[in-house]
């Protein structure tokens, strides 16, 4: 099976003893507490579930400006994006032990156990720095943007054990998988080759057949929808009504046992390229030999070309820094010539009109109406779990 990243095995810092996690939790209770920010919060689960092997805490500065920088920690380490604890809060002191709390859970919970190594204050240049980096942008206009520079200007850098999920076990039952447990499905369906499909919307038919094209053209043995469960920019489908519409498609449209659909708990960056390069890292910890990456995925608005995030595997990502391969998918769309879904460039003598192209604000207006999309946009079953949907809103 493919290796993690950066390890030989995959270390997930959520404490499985229960023993120890209880010990643990008592521990906390008596523990100065940290309120984290929904980002950093998003940040402990995913190092919780061994997304972000083989890292074993939040980043301090020179390591996230260096990933920053040039996608490597100071010692070298391939990361694509700085895994980080700022916050506003001025008392944490480098060298004690505190607790993190939940923004997201009633109640604030103990989310996990920190052992502070350092604190450090980032100046205004820094934090542009690392976010035009990131984003490739300073306009506070992109939601990504806007997030980061609200962190705050205190960053807290140490390794941590984690107590929990958060919300995510519990508001995602079926469908929440740590890297661990994917691994470990993967390893039991007895896949070898198996490609992953990011995804934070809905899938219609243009989804549903880059799924079945890189399947085929890649022999593999299965597929990991992997759909992101944390926050993300209003106006986006929740990812209850998301989860419902794919679990449908894929029980109609799918052969039985090709198809595993699960979720990961993080807030959507809207990085784009690096984002990109982020999935891949975090899919390749789950045991996927393959990353599908289409057009401007992780994306917002124009701020990325279409294949921005498709370049920079080819110019930025040193071909030893990682094992998964990228599956890279065009423009894909249904052909009224053809009658099925292609890609735009294998059909070079297709023009505009030739496709089936709705804008994603068409469709909207169309589901709040009642109106299905055509059945060669997307499929009967999952136009109507988004239409009630879009209904619900306006009640
Ligand atoms: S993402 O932000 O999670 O990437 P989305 O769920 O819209 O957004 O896309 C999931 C994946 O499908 C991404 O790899 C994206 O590039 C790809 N994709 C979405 N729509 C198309 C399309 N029409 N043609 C080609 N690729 C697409």
């Amino acid at each position: 099976m493919i290796k993690p990243h950066g390890s030989d095995t995959l270390n997930a810092l959520y404490i499985e003893d229960d023993t120890a996690r209880a010990a643990l939790a008592a521990e906390a209770e008596e523990l100065p507490s940290l309120l984290l920010n929904s980002a950093a919060a998003a940040n402990a689960v995913m190092l919780a579930g061994g997304y972000f092997n083989p890292l074993t805490g939040f980043m301090n500065l020179a390591d996230a400006l260096s990933v920053a920088e040039h996608m490597r920690t100071e010692n070298g380490l391939f990361f694509p994006v700085p895994i980080v604890n700022l916050t506003n809060e001025d008392w944490v002191e480098a060298g004690s032990r505190i607790a993190l709390r939940d923004p997201n859970v009633d109640g604030n919970p103990v989310l996990a156990v920190m052992d502070v190594s350092s604190v450090e204050n980032v100046s205004k240049e820094q934090i542009d720095f690392m976010a035009e980096k990131i984003f490739r942008t300073l306009d506070t206009n992109h939601p990504g943007v806007a997030t980061f520079n609200d962190l705050g200007n205190t960053m807290i850098a140490g390794d941590i054990q984690v107590l929990n999920f958060s919300y995510f076990r519990s508001d995602f039952p079926d469908t929440f998988r740590t890297a661990v447990e994917i691994r470990a499905e993967i390893e039991a369906n007895g896949w070898n080759k198996v490609v992953a499909f990011q995804t934070r919307n809905p899938m219609h038919r243009a989804h549903e057949e880059l799924c079945r094209m890189a399947m085929e053209q890649l022999d593999a043995d299965g597929i990991l929808i992997h759909m992101l469960l944390g926050k993300l920019k209003p106006g986006d489908i929740p990812a209850d009504v998301r989860d419902a519409s794919i679990r449908k498609m894929v029980d109609v449209y799918f052969p039985p046992n090709t198809v595993m659909v699960t979720g990961y708990g993080f807030d959507m960056l809207y990085a784009g390229p690096r984002e990109a390069v982020l999935h891949a890292v975090f899919r390749q910890n789950c045991g996927c030999t393959h990353l599908i990456v289409g057009r401007d995925h992780a994306g917002v608005g124009d701020y990325y070309g279409g294949f921005d995030a498709q370049t920079i595997f080819e110019e930025e990502v040193p071909d030893d820094a990682l094992e998964l391969e990228i599956f890279s998918a065009d423009h894909t769309a249904y052909s009224k010539k053809l009658g099925k879904v292609v890609m735009m460039r294998d059909v070079p003598d297709h023009n505009k009109d030739d496709f089936v192209l709705l804008s994603g604000t068409a469709v909207r207006e169309m589901l709040g109406k009642g109106i299905a999309p055509p059945p060669e946009f997307s499929r009967p079953e999952v136009a109507k779990i988004l239409s009630d949907y879009y209904q619900s809103l306006d009640a």
